[in-house]
This record gives structure tokens, sequence and C-alpha cells, in this order.
């Protein structure tokens, strides 16, 4: 890929946000930490650099700075927020310091309508989020836009292709943001929007190819839209040299294992070996109430039974997994090394005794990319819509102990709850959407007898990633008819509630 453009984080929320947009111009892009070494960033080759925004100020202690070489380098540069602030005060000119923080929108007024900020019209809404502002341009600096309380809220240098915005281009509230960001990356750094998936596709199969050569691959395949795209884009290459491995946990939802098996096996023509352990997860669960306790078992089977299978098929030289590009960037630990609250993402990870090269053939995409790819190798829809799904599966949606018994009820409510909302037109909409069973009972009445009998919890939220989440406001008569069919069909429940509580500080799962 020759035009690709750096992002370097300052530990903003939304750097992520600003590479999605950056793709969404078919231009390829990467995120460094802010205290990559001019060799890295020279060895990246960018047309153009992006500096992110970031918690910090400059004033602080130990503020992220940027390497000086950083400008001899003679990229085209774009400081974000805190990305001006770090040009302000590095070359010259007067940071001020927050008396209390601009969050929101503010009219932005257009002073100089060429390049960066061109065919924004004369005025248009920016998204503001920042404590320090510039209150003295560098020398050689001028501005391009102002707000009411922000006389430079963008400004440029006046030969050179350097330029800042305060504002935040890449969030949705700015809603010329995208436009700034195409006249940067084509304007000013004069980029050709080359990445597109059909380019990515071509590229990972020939890259799949020579990696691997006359080797045989191995992947864990559970339905979710990354694994399957993963053993897409490596079956596309290697044809029956891979084999996947779809495990029955016993905690999948209703119908899942039949339907995963159908459509790749027998609708895709992949090579899977369908194991059935449930029995051994089950018994493995059992009298186990702990979140965690429940993890590490699932976890530790799953290793056990993936293993006996490769065991099975003899030697393979790779292990194929469906590692995404945020995942990648988690863990450049930009911010450090966060907090464990859950051991989240490690079901389906790697057996730690197998020996095997690892391939990632997602390791550069973003979900959405995923499931582009995933349509044009022909992916069902209700696949690539699908919605996150956790590892250990209903375990951690049924509050105690795991029995049959409890599954049923759980799975029989968890159905109605996505098909009510996939009918409502809502269940894509969501980040995640589902159903609890609760460990209390509650009194109820049916007919005229008395009912004692469990409780189940709904869950939907919205998000743009699973860090955070604000619960849904779903309309109240989706949710009357969801409880009703609950109600009515599921044997053994009596009562529904509603879960509106955001994260943070809840978390989406309730284990
Ligand atoms: P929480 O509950 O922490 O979840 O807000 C954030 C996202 O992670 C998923 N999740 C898991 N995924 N193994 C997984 O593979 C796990 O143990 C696990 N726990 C939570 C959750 O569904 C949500 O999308």
């Amino acid at each position: 890929m020759k035009d690709k453009i750096l992002i370097l984080d300052f530990g903003s929320q939304t750097t992520q946000l600003i590479a999605r947009r950056v793709r969404e111009c078919h231009v390829y892009c990467e995120i460094l930490p802010c205290h990559s070494s001019i060799q890295v960033i020279r060895d990246f080759n960018p047309k153009g650099i992006i500096l992110s925004g970031g918690p910090a100020s400059v004033y602080d202690r130990g503020a992220p700075l940027l390497e000086r070489e950083l400008l001899s380098l003679d990229r085209p540069l774009l400081g974000i927020c805190y990305g001006m602030q770090v040009l302000t005060h590095q070359l010259g000119g007067k940071v001020a310091a927050a008396r209390e923080r601009e969050y929101g929108r503010a009219e932005l007024c257009i002073d100089d309508p060429s390049d960066l900020l061109a065919g924004l019209g004369p005025e248009t809404i920016a998204w503001m989020s920042h404590g320090d502002k510039a209150l003295l341009l560098p020398p050689d600096w001028v501005p391009i836009a102002h707000t009411e309380n922000a006389p430079y809220a963008a400004m440029r240098h006046v030969t050179r292709p350097l330029y800042a915005v305060q504002f935040h281009p890449e969030v949705i509230h700015t809603p010329k943001g995208r436009q700034i960001l195409e006249n940067f990356v084509f304007k000013v750094c004069g980029c050709a929007p080359t990445w597109t998936m059909r380019s990515f596709i071509e590229k990972s199969v020939e890259e799949i190819r020579e990696t691997v050569g006359a080797e045989r691959v191995l992947c864990a395949l559970s339905g979710g839209v990354d694994s399957s795209v993963a053993a897409l884009l490596v079956h596309k290459a290697i044809g029956d040299r891979l084999t996947c491995v779809f495990v029955d946990n016993g905690l999948l939802r209703q119908g899942e294992a039949k339907s995963v098996v159908q459509t790749f096996l027998e609708n895709l023509e992949l090579n899977v070996i369908a194991v059935d352990a449930s029995n051994r997860f089950l018994h493995a669960l059992k009298g186990v109430t702990d979140p965690e306790e429940k993890r590490k078992i699932i976890g530790a089977e799953f290793i056990g039974v993936f293993e006996d299978e490769a065991k099975k098929v003899g030697r393979f030289e790779f292990l194929s997994q469906g590692t995404l590009y945020p995942d990648v960037i988690e863990s450049q630990q930009v911010r450090g090394p966060s907090a464990i609250i859950k051991t989240h993402h490690n079901v389906g990870g790697l057996p730690a005794t197998m020996e095997f090269r690892l391939i990632e053939p997602l390791r550069d995409l973003f979900k959405d990319e995923v499931r582009e790819v995933g349509k044009d190798l022909g992916l069902p829809e209700a696949i690539i819509w699908r919605q996150p799904f956790p590892g250990p599966g209903l375990a951690v949606r049924i509050l105690g102990e795991v029995t049959r018994e409890r599954l049923d009820i759980l799975r029989g409510a968890d159905a109605i709850v996505e098909e009510e909302l996939k009918r409502a037109g809502r269940y894509q909409q969501l980040w995640q959407s589902f159903a609890i069973l609760l460990p209390v009972k509650s009194v109820g009445v049916m007919g005229d007898a008395r009912t004692y009998e469990n409780v189940v919890g709904l869950r939907a939220v919205t998000s743009e990633d699973g860090m955070t989440a604000d619960w849904a406001r779903l309309p109240y008569d989706v949710l009357g008819l969801i409880s009703n069919r609950i109600i009515n069909e599921v044997k053994g429940v009596n009562r529904v509630v509603y879960d509106i509580s955001s994260k943070p500080p809840s978390t989406i799962e309730w284990e």
C-alpha cells in the first residue's frame, strides 16, 4: 500500500474513530503510540500524519510531546485538539490553561476556505471537547477558522502543509468533519483512494498462500463474524488445507450450533469438524456459581476439546485467529496497561501447549471492514450482522449455577428477544440485546393460581466498541411484547425486568 496515513495516538477516546474515518475515504491508515521513534515513523512512510487528541494538558508533568524531528520529515500534518495544543506549545505559540472545559457543539466560522476547510460553506457546526486552547499562534501560523469562544479554532502554517483544529472532525457531531478529513488526505496529502476490501482480499489471499506454503491450517470457528470471515479468507487462499473446529459447548443460543454447521459445512463447503462437547462442559460447571470460575473452567475445557480434536487430524503448522485491529491497538498499550476487570477474550484463544505458528488475516481491519469482506466472500447476512457473543456464552447470563433446565429457560427467552427486536427493525442498531436468567424467584398469578417462578432480565445496549455503552431506549410496546411473549411462552418464567444501567459503572454482561 503506497498511500498511507499515520495517526499518532495521544490517548484520545476517539483515536480509533479518526482511523475509521480515514479508512472510509479508502485510504489505509494505522495508529501508533505518540512516543513512536522517528525511525519507526520513517519506515511506515506515511503520506501524511494526524496527531490525535488526548486527555493531557501540555502543562502537565510528563505530558506527551512531539518528537522534534517529526517536522523535519517534511510530511503534511494535521493536529486535532491536543494535537493542536502540542503543536502550538512546541512551535513557540502559547496555550491557555483551561478555566473550564468547552464541551459540545459550537458554530465554526471559516476564515480561509482553501484546502483543509474547502467546501464547508462560511459556517458549520463543530464538536468541541477540550480544556486548554491556543491563546497565541506560533510564528508563521495563521488562523483559518474561529468560534465565539475560540479565536483560533483552526490554524495553518503559511507555507508548509501543516494544519491543526481545536475541534473533533472525526465525530458525527461535526457534520462536515468527513469533508475536512477528505480534504486532508486527498487535497493536502495527495493520497489516492486505493484501500478497498476487494484489494484487501486479493492481497491477503496472496499473503496467506505465501506464508502457509504447502502446510495446513487449523482454526477455531465460533460462528461469530470474526472467526467466520477469517476462516473464509484462509479457505479462499488454501482451500481444503484449512480445517475448522467448531466446539458446541452447550452454552450457545437456540439453534446456533445447527446453523453454524449447516452454513459452513453444507452451504459454504468448508472442512468443519463439529464437536458436541456440551456434556463435558456442563459436567465441569456443575455446582459452580462464581463468574470468573465459570470463565476459567470454560476456557480450560475449550482448550482441552480443541487439543483433542487437533490431535486426531494430524500435524498443523498454523493456527488462524480472527484478531481485529482494535485488539492490536489495545495491545500496544498506548494508555498503559488497563486493569483487568473480567478475564475477557481468551476463550477460544491459544491453547498454551500446542505448537504452531499464528496467522491473523484480519489484524489490520476494523469490524465494519470485516463485515464488508464477509459480504464479498458470500457470508450470509445473519452472520455478518450477528451481535457479539461472549466466549463463555450463556453461562455468564445465567446467574448462579448453570444447568440444562436453566439453559433451556434462558434459550427460550433469548430467542424471543432476538426475534422481536429483528421484527421491530432494532436488532442491527443495537450493540447487544439478550436475556439474562436471574437467581431469584418471584410471586405471580396465572389464571387463579399463585406462581413462584423465575425472573428474566432484558439487556439491550448501544455502543461503539463495547468499552462504554448506554441502555437502549426501546419503545414501550416492543418491550411489552417481548415481556408478554416470554411470560406466556417460556415455561418457568413469570416476570420480566428491563436493565436501565449504562456502562460504566455497570457492565454489559451481568457476570
Ligand atoms: P462487559 O460485560 O465487560 O463486556 O461490559 C464487554 C463486551 O465483552 C463481552 N464479554 C466477553 N467476551 N469472553 C468474551 O469473549 C468473556 O468472558 C466476555 N465477557 C464479556 C461482552 O459480551 C461485551 O460485548
